[in-house]
């Protein structure tokens, strides 16, 4: 079987992730994100652009002292001063970067640098000279390079490979392409681009239309060979790639992306948990792969599904990407089965009518507050008359350690283990044929 080709993955939730609002991180906390972005895989780390603060240019320097197994990369604009700092900053990792980057697009270059295509071309191309001169790996962007003239893009393309540069980032900066569109760009430039095929492709692909990882992939489908990613898609305005989409991408669909990466999927949720805890901006619940709802579930039919078989709703198993087990999540939409598992992992077990009895009363619950925690559970069969308490067949903490907790009054009057088992396997059994087709209705 031929082998999978390789993509590399530039991490940049230490640069464009650190320009999202309220995402800023000091010395410290990127080191400390960045031993986890090792632990990752990602190839390559971007810790900081050196010339914007004295904190930045430390924390890329201590990055380039501690963490020797990625390339650590240090951005630069097309300029002397810039370029040089970010020297020093790397110069220490075992395997440094400088990531030089000029405008190119007319917009840009009319509105906002002020220079004609031809200053462009040269300052792009001094840039590089000059990175090149301090390091052997030199990486050069175009900014906004999807809004420029392509035969000007291949002109300042060709001018930076000639100069010396390793690896050409493309990026889409204001995330204005569609995927096919974005494809046809790359093609174009490996078509039209001398000495390209010597070099690696990039892309940088930001979110405003909610297209970026759909554009890496279509990318990558045109033959570029290094993403640029951040952890929980964080980044200037709406964000950059996320990262752990794209690698479940490549993962999930691998009929589709057959590529490897040298990503630990099962640190992708770690990852994610850190970096919020690092910024204090969370996920949104709902957010692919790392968000708190990922792998919940609150619909009967789909909590039925689940406890039947995992297949029937996840496409990815949450351990794979180092997420907890599933959640059945209770609320108003949850039908009987869900609640009479969740009463028997915390140690009850109900005979068809004291469900019901149960079950109408969360329902009721459940239409006041959002979502059902096992104290409310508990609270809801304070006053249930007979329910059977069942002992869990690992010493669990289940059903002693909440009949501990209970009153003596409030405890069901007969406990023994084998008694109580056999009843929660008849019932259990029961529930199965009765609950199912409520179950299957409800929530639909
Ligand atoms: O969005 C962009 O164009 C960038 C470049 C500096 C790579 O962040
Ligand atoms: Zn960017």
């Amino acid at each position: 079987m031929a082998q999978a080709e390789r993509i590399t993955i530039f991490d940049t939730t230490l640069r464009d992730g650190e320009q999202s609002p309220g995402c800023s991180m000091n010395v410290a906390e990127k080191v400390r994100m960045a031993h986890q972005l090792d632990r990752l895989g990602v190839d390559i780390i971007e810790g900081g652009f050196p010339i914007a603060s004295e904190g930045d240019f430390e924390a890329v320097r201590v990055l380039a002292r501690e963490i020797r197994r990625p390339v650590i990369a240090a951005l630069a604009r097309s300029c002397p001063g810039d370029v040089e700092r970010a020297w020093r900053a790397v110069e220490g990792a075992s395997r440094p970067r400088i990531h030089t980057f000029l405008a190119t697009s007319d917009i840009h270059l009319q509105h906002k640098l002020k220079i004609s295509r031809r200053q462009c071309l040269e300052q792009a191309r001094d840039g590089v000279k000059l990175a090149r001169s301090l390091c052997k790996d030199v990486q050069f962007s175009a900014e906004d390079a999807s809004r420029t003239d392509i035969n000007f893009l291949c002109e300042v393309l060709e001018a930076v490979i000639e100069a010396g540069a390793t690896t050409l980032n493309i990026p889409d900066t204001v995330g204005f392409s569609v995927p096919h569109e974005f494809a046809e760009l790359i093609q174009t430039l490996r078509r039209q681009v001398r000495g390209i095929e010597g070099v690696t492709i990039s892309v940088h692909c930001h979110d405003d239309l909610g297209l970026s990882v759909a554009n890496s992939l279509a990318a990558i489908g045109a033959g570029a060979r290094q993403v640029e990613c951040t952890v929980n898609g964080i980044g200037e305005r709406a964000g950059n790639t996320s990262l752990e989409e794209l690698i479940m991408v490549m993962r999930v669909r691998a009929e589709h992306y057959p590529y490897e990466t040298a990503a630990v999927a099962e640190q992708l949720f770690p990852s994610s948990q850190l970096l919020s805890e690092i910024t204090g901006v969370c996920v949104q619940p709902h957010k692919a792969i790392v968000g708190r709802n990922a792998f919940a579930h609150e619909a009967g039919i789909h909590q039925d599904g689940m406890i039947k078989d995992p297949s029937t709703y996840e496409i990815i198993a949450p351990q794979s990407v180092g997420a907890p087990h599933n959640s059945l999540v209770l609320g108003k939409h949850s039908g009987r089965n869900a609640l009479r598992v969740r009463y028997e992992k915390l140690g009850f077990s109900f005979e068809r009518a004291q469900l019901d009895d149960v079950y109408r009363r969360f329902v009721a619950l459940a239409d006041k507050i959002k979502t059902i925690e096992d104290g409310h559970l508990l609270d809801l069969v304070r006053d249930v008359p007979s329910r059977t308490a069942t002992i869990p067949d690992s010493a669990g903490k289940t059903a002693s350690t909440w009949m501990a907790a209970m009153s003596k009054e409030d405890q069901p009057a007969h406990l023994d283990p084998a008694d109580a088992k056999e009843k929660a396997h008849a019932a259990h059994a029961a529930h199965e044929r009765e609950g199912e087709q409520e179950d299957y209705l409800w929530g639909v």
